[in-house]
């Protein structure tokens, strides 16, 4: 398997042989550049969150599983109380990292769950149920990616032109991915789809990323400005609209990336379906509607610098730099989970899934 195969195979997140680190693709350095940092201490693990080295929600929810067992391990020699109050306290701080994929504390409040329901082990003996939890956490992602792939293609056609956007793909899960899924899977079994990618301002995720990936994975692929998706759709070139998501809410408006709810608009504008495609691990029953999601802001340097050669607003200009919006429900035809498709209306067909 050569490099860039490996990249779409999704090994961007895992575990050193020796367990002692955790291993990611520095998705900042993509595409021109496969860089593996291995990580081992809370501020790096931290820093690889909020920067954006691990990305897209259900792979900060892996990568926070390995990373809670990584650094658990280093406390083991301690008794259980003071253990158990480390891994809260890096639980905590890991947490906090970046406030919208709800992933993220999911995969905490499981792995923190484990520490207190096998109180009565010796800590040696819960770092290792920690191990096979987050091995577990992983492999149940790479299921709900597959199932999700298989429910998302019976929404396509052969010859489909699909229009996505940010990145859903393998880097930011498991296999397959989300939004990605249903085109990488339905590829495999030789059927033909064109994908309109947003590069996705300002960091580029659709750009860096969502093209490459399809692109290796011999996906017919068209990059474009975030500002053209209307000129396609107009055109007459996208049959469906698939992206990821970060948090739904019980009412089915749910955070994804900047530009996502512009995107919903201009789909019902010209009639064309629009899904969004994620496990239910981000569905947040908790989260009555769209307004109870808290919006991560980012540092404006993204807006005026990053990626310029040199900056491309004044110093003094202010910049607003959310990094998520959020959709309404009534603007959503289906949300693709691993259990099905769930449809309108939302409040009802995604509680039945917890049931
Ligand atoms: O800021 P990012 O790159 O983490 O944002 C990612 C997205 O918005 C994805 O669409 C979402 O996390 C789903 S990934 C399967």
């Amino acid at each position: 398997m050569n490099e860039i195969r490996t990249v779409t195979h999704a090994e961007n997140v895992k575990l050193s042989e020796d367990g002692a680190s955790v291993v990611i693709i520095d998705q900042t350095q993509l595409p021109n550049r496969v860089e593996y940092l291995t990580l081992n201490r809370a501020e790096d693990c931290f820093d690889a969150i909020a920067t954006l080295k691990v990305r897209g929600a259900p792979a900060i929810g892996i990568f926070a599983g390995y990373a809670l067992y990584v650094l658990a391990r280093q406390f083991q020699n301690l008794p259980y109380e003071e253990f158990a109050q480390k891994v809260h306290e890096v639980k905590e701080y890991l947490n906090s990292s970046r406030p919208t994929a709800v992933n993220l504390s999911w995969v905490l409040n499981r792995m923190e769950g484990v520490v207190r329901d096998n109180a009565e082990l010796p800590v040696p003996e819960i770092v290792e149920r920690l191990h096979e939890e987050c091995v577990k956490i992983h492999q149940e992602d790479i299921n709900m990616c597959r199932k999700i792939s298989e429910y998302g293609l019976s929404l396509l056609h052969d010859g489909d032109g699909i229009l996505t956007h940010c990145n859903a793909g393998p880097l930011a899960t498991s296999r397959y991915g989300t939004a990605l899924g249903p085109i990488l899977l339905g590829t495999e079994r030789g059927m033909k789809f064109h994908v309109f990618a947003d590069e996705t301002r300002p960091l580029l995720q659709g750009a860096r990323l969502t093209s490459f990936e399809l692109q290796k994975a011999g996906v017919d692929v068209t990059l474009i400005c975030d500002n053209m998706a209307s000129i396609v759709m107009k055109n007459g070139w996208v049959n469906a609209c698939f992206v990821g998501c970060d948090r739904i809410a019980a009412n089915g408006d749910f955070a994804n990336k900047i530009g996502t709810s512009g995107v919903a608009i201009l789909a019902k504008y010209y009639g064309i379906p629009f899904y969004t495609l994620g496990p239910t691990s981000t569905i947040d029953l908790n989260c009555p509607t769209g307004e109870d999601i808290k919006i991560e802001l980012r540092d404006p340097e993204e807006i005026k610098e990053k990626f310029y050669r040199e900056p491309m607003a004044l110093k003094e200009v202010k910049c607003y730099n959310p990094a998520f919006d959020v959709t309404d429900h009534t603007l959503v035809t289906g949300i693709v989970t691993e259990k099905g498709i769930c449809r309108p209306p939302y409040t009802e067909s995604l509680r039945k899934l917890f049931e």
